[in-house]
């Protein structure tokens, strides 16, 4: 295993470690993610009781794969926990998220969580976000018009490929990737983003995350 994945594992075992019985549990997507949910399959496996509420549907696979208990909002509305991963966090603990294309369900289960623990690599850590372009999902009926009003405001707007097909997310959509390295008011953004009919969200995650919890060689920090 190299470094990055070691400390990706370091990192998600830890975050399993806040884990009681009875709580419901929001199940991240990406490599990081997939380590805490393997390492919470183990866990359920010795008897731990939770109930997990999955971020896309590759996580839902996994987590169902390993046996552990599923649940959705019709059940419940409120999450305790969210372990979920990044593509960068700054030292206010805003991220980047999105880079997996879960970034819709992602935002929706982080909105209904009470403490969400963000587990990274050491690479994800950066001072200003914006070197990872930010991922933003668009109803496909929509993609020209905005890829124009992007373009204008210089965000330079990519369509997300698969190969050689646009990457098409759980609901549907479309993934534009965006530079914002010089956009300075990240609150500012993400309003004038979200106010363009068509995007449906942004991978912007500015004030959801309780705790990011990094490997870093073979010690784990934590940020809170
Ligand atoms: C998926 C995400 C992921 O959490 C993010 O891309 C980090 O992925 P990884 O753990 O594979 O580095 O936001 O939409």
């Amino acid at each position: 295993m190299n470094n990055s994945k070691i400390e990706k594992k370091l990192a998600a075992e830890k975050a399993v470690t806040f884990l009681k019985d009875g709580m419901v549990v929001g199940l991240g997507t990406g490599n990081t993610a997939e380590f805490a949910i393997n390492a919470i399959g183990e866990r359920v496996k010795q008897g731990l009781q939770i109930q997990g509420i999955p971020t896309s549907e590759s996580s839902h696979k996994l987590a169902e794969s390993l046996g552990i208990p599923l649940t959705d909002f019709s059940n419940n509305i409120a999450i305790d926990i969210t372990i979920d991963g990044a593509d960068e966090f700054d030292p206010y603990l805003r991220l980047i998220k999105g880079g997996g294309g879960a970034l819709l369900r992602e935002k929706i289960v982080a909105s209904a969580t009470s403490k969400n623990i963000v587990i990274v690599d050491a690479s994800k850590k950066v001072e200003r976000l914006g070197k990872f372009l930010l991922p933003v999902e668009i109803i496909p009926f929509a993609k020209d018009l905005i890829m124009d009003n992007l373009a204008e405001n210089g965000l330079s707007p990519k369509v997300r490929m698969n190969n050689k097909t646009p990457f098409i997310t759980d609901e549907k959509n479309l993934i534009l990737d965006l530079n914002i390295y010089n956009q300075r008011n990240l609150e500012y953004l993400e309003k004038r983003l979200k106010s363009i009919p068509g995007i449906v969200e942004t991978g912007l995650f500015l004030s959801t995350t309780s705790m990011v919890i990094m490997g870093e060689g073979k010690e784990v920090k934590i940020f809170d």
